[in-house]
């Protein structure tokens, strides 16, 4: 079962998903996944604009994000530490301790792999932020993966590196080769998703992971069987959903 919201542009996108992070804020001490990416750039600003107009605060909310690149320190400016820091995290009253990221330079990655899963297991997401990439990943949860994996260290496919190395200054020899991601299954766990795509570039991605057949090359495919997802999507997305 899921539910489609189709905006007309980026902007709305992003107010559309801030509906559903409002919501969960009304809990005691929600638990929210977070993602980076270009994509939800606009619904942390409108979570940091909620924040500073004193609307609301995050002070019992307890973030996991779903990935890391390896190789990189947490300091680097393209890590995805660096990039919560910057689009959220220094502009909020989320307590440090409450957030949650695999460390990517980590000396034993597959042990950090072990560490994250384990710090998310007494704990359920409320809501799970996605982000999608153009060939149907989450996370970094490349095609071919399999549906059952757990948080582990994920090879980056050349379609991916190449979508992320604008963020690398168009040099995609400077985009690591692996990450530690959230796995599928452990994605699958969260109470509630939305994924949140905008942009021509996605409207393939999208198709593929609503109406194409449940399968790996597919990796957002998964979705179709969660009892509680949210596709938000401009109308460049959707449009092969539409018609
Ligand atoms: C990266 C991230 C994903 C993200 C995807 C799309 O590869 N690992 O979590 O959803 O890119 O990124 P963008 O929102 O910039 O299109």
């Amino acid at each position: 079962m899921f539910t489609i919201i189709v905006a007309e542009n980026y902007d709305e996108a992003s107010h559309e998903a801030m509906k559903l992070v409002r919501d969960v804020l009304r809990k005691e001490r929600p638990v929210l996944g977070l993602t980076v990416g270009s994509t939800p750039i606009g619904l942390y600003r409108e979570m940091i604009e909620e924040y500073q107009s004193g609307n609301l605060s995050y002070k019992n909310v307890r973030t996991w994000n779903l990935d890391e690149y390896i190789g990189l320190d947490s300091s680097h400016p393209q890590s995805c530490h660096t990039y919560m820091k910057e689009k959220l995290f220094d502009h909020v009253d989320i307590p440090q301790e409450n957030i949650h990221m695999p460390n990517g330079n980590a000396e034993d990655p597959a042990a950090e792999c072990e560490r994250y899963e384990a710090s998310l297991k007494d704990v359920t997401i409320d809501l799970q932020i996605l982000g999608l990439g153009t060939d149907g990943h989450i996370g970094f949860n490349e095609p071919g993966t399999s549906f059952e994996t757990l948080t582990h260290v994920a090879e980056l496919t050349e379609q991916t590196r190449y979508d992320n190395a604008g963020y690398f200054g168009g040099n995609i020899d400077l985009v690591p080769k692996q990450a530690i991601s959230m796995g599928l299954a452990t994605i699958m766990r969260a109470r509630s998703i939305v994924v949140i795509a905008t942009g021509e570039s996605k409207a393939n991605a999208i198709y593929n992971m609503i109406k194409g057949p449940m399968k790996s090359r597919c990796p957002a495919s998964i979705l179709q069987s969660h009892p509680r997802l949210t596709v938000i999507a401009d109308k460049a997305a959707a449009q092969r959903i539409l018609f």
